[in-house]
């Protein structure tokens, strides 16, 4: 039997997460946030003080790390039988997370662990190429986008509920930054896939947003 998949793409802080974790738990659906596995790589990397442009070095980690994803209510993340979760949304994760994902060695070597989580009952797969290169093959695709002052605006605002230190205008930059080197990369580049539902979420309400997506399945 074909394992349904939804693939929702798009640049930094649209709010795939969000709305990808509220599709997946309607549906009853898997889901698997890639950006999540690029951010544990790069706490993997920071960790053990490997420099940035050591390729092969960065493809050993990956080979090696084991990672555990609990996905109930929030998502558990442990590295090496450690919790990272807390780090996962740091700005510098994230920045770092799209320094090393644009190697190509890179990408190759996290393909099959993102495509392990494709079963039943079906599966809801968030990030940047997961329509283009990772499963191309999935009947329902979704671009989601907002502006970039927009997105700045949301990411400032998580983080400060969190707890954490933020700084709008230098996350403003940082994002406009990761857009430009998630997208203009030659391996596996942010893309509209063919065939993707664009929604661009500026002016949307989140449920507005969910309901958009949901009605694409029905
Ligand atoms: O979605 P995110 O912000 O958690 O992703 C962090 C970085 O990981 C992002 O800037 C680029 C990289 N990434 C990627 O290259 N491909 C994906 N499918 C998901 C994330």
């Amino acid at each position: 039997m074909a394992i349904p998949v939804l693939t929702i793409d798009g640049p930094s802080g649209a709010g795939k997460g969000t709305v990808s974790r509220a599709v997946a738990k309607k549906l009853g659906w898997n889901y698997l946030d890639s950006g999540s596995i690029y951010r544990s790589l790069a706490i993997a990397v920071l960790k053990q003080g490997v420099d940035l442009a050591d390729e092969s070095a960065i493809v050993s980690v990956a080979q090696t790390m084991a990672l555990e994803f609990d996905c109930h209510d929030e998502l558990v993340v442990r590295l090496d039988g450690v919790d990272i979760t807390a780090k996962l949304g740091l700005e510098s994760t994230g920045s770092t997370a799209s320094i090393i994902a644009a190697l190509p060695e890179v990408r190759r070597v996290l393909l099959q662990k993102q495509q392990d989580f494709k079963q039943l009952p079906g599966l809801v797969a968030d990030g940047r190429d997961m329509g283009t290169v990772v499963f191309p093959d999935a009947k329902n695709k979704v671009f989601l986008t907002a502006s970039a002052a927009e997105r700045a605006k949301r990411r400032y605002k998580q983080l400060i509920e969190k707890g954490n230190d933020a700084n709008l205008p230098r996350i403003t930059t940082e994002i406009e930054e990761r857009d430009r080197r998630d997208s203009e990369r030659k391996n596996a580049p942010l893309a509209v896939a063919g065939g993707a539902l664009y929604i661009d979420s500026s002016e949307m309400t989140l449920d507005a947003v969910i309901e958009e997506v949901l009605n694409l399945i029905r």
